[in-house]
């Protein structure tokens, strides 16, 4: 028999896609589901954009377009990233337009990495930003983020898993699952330590607009940092647009030329209408203001939770309020049961989807991720469940 791709017997199937399958399962068989385990915003796209990319469809963008995007659209990016992180991009040379963010995360990867090189990933994280550097052949070492240090890795953690092999740190705040992100005096200490030893950052701040406490900064922004660093973005969660696919790559223009070999050898193009939807996404001023409703409703739904975690008073579901993204990283590890186990009988015995912590690494180990991006009614209703369940372990 044929051999096929050993990297790939490295990687296991996503334990949030198992989840999904068991929660359609049961709604197909006539259970009544609270679904908090999506990371997909439940607005609709403003319909708004929506008209563009029609238009566009019929103004005939309905062909090959460029392989590093319109102008237009990195124009637009280059003024996004200068006006909301204060960072200058050359919209010719320094932004790629790519197939959502995780393909924005795989141009990145693919343009730094060689095999057998060292990445850093903080755990717990999202689990595309290891499973992307065992596929191009990369060796991962994880790096401990425990909640005891508001998911942040201690500095000197960083300076224990670096070996001469690393090549790459990968950040993501606000992070999935644990909402946290950290000061700009520690992504500082962190950049020089990089430099010092001729690493890549590669921060992937998709949720870079969805914060609660002070705004985020990105990884990019500090001194010294952007020669280094490669920048993923999309509009998925911040303007609703997840099935839209459409994203961007902000890096030094000799990263984005292999990231523009890569993306012309795999997927030639994002389409070109939606790249005019994107466009008028980030300038029109009235969208602007229908995704700041969207940032005000995650917001709403935080507090509730954090009202009814004080009005509930569980000693077993410890609530960490996160300080971005529309997630809460629930700490259940009194109750001494692995999260899948958890994450299985809270579905089964009260109806409420979740994740478990255990799919983001070790350390996410006995908690679950809740999203807010549901109803008000599905996140008070699914919260007061999963409270009940667990006092009666
Ligand atoms: C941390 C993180 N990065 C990237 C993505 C993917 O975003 P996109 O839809 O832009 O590909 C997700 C989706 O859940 C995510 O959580």
């Amino acid at each position: 028999m044929q051999s096929s791709n050993m990297q790939f017997d490295l990687i296991r199937q996503s334990a949030t896609v198992a989840m999904a399958d068991r929660i359609l399962a049961l709604k197909a068989s006539g259970h009544n589901i609270i679904g908090l385990q999506v990371g997909d915003p439940d607005f609709g796209t403003p319909p708004a954009i929506v008209d563009v990319a029609l238009k566009a469809m019929q103004d005939g963008l309905t062909h090959y377009g460029p392989s590093r995007g319109f102008l237009d659209l990195r124009t637009s990016v280059a003024s996004k990233l200068n006006r909301d992180e204060g960072v200058s991009y050359d919209p010719a040379s320094e932004i790629i337009i790519t197939h959502g963010g995780i393909h924005a995360y795989y141009l990145a990867m693919q343009s730094i990495l060689n095999p057998g090189d060292d990445v850093l990933v903080p755990d717990p994280s999202w689990a595309t930003h290891s499973n992307m550097a065992i596929m191009l052949r990369g060796n991962v070492i994880r790096v401990p983020a425990p909640a005891e240090n508001g998911f942040i890795p201690h500095f000197d953690s960083w300076l224990k898993a670096f070996t001469p092999k690393t090549r790459a740190i990968v950040l993501n705040y606000p992070s999935n699952p644990t909402g946290a992100y950290p000061t700009r005096e520690y992504l500082q200490n962190l950049q020089d330590f990089a430099a010092k030893h001729h690493l890549w950052i590669v921060s992937d701040e998709v949720y870079g607009s969805l914060y609660y406490e002070g705004k985020p900064t990105s990884a990019a922004a500090v001194t010294g940092a952007k020669e280094r660093t490669l920048l993923v973005n999309s509009l998925s969660k911040s303007y609703a647009m997840t099935g839209w696919r459409v994203g961007y790559l902000a890096a030094p223009a000799r990263v984005i030329e292999n990231a523009l070999k890569a993306g012309q050898n795999s997927i030639t193009c994002v389409a070109p209408f939606i790249q005019k939807a994107a466009t008028f996404a980030l300038t029109d001023p009235a969208i602007q203001k229908v995704t700041e409703n969207m940032r005000t409703a995650y917001s709403r739904r935080r507090e509730l939770v954090l009202r009814l975690s004080h009005e509930l008073e569980s000693d077993k579901v410890k609530v960490i309020p996160p300080q971005g993204a529309f997630y809460f990283f629930l700490d259940l590890r009194a109750l001494k049961m692995s999260s899948i186990e958890m994450c299985e009988k809270i579905l089964d015995e009260v109806g409420v989807g979740l994740v478990s912590g255990s799919a983001f690494g070790e350390q996410g180990e006995g908690f679950i991720r809740m999203t807010i991006a549901a109803s008000d009614e599905d996140v008070e209703a699914g919260f007061r469940k999963i409270v009940a369940w667990a006092e009666k372990q």
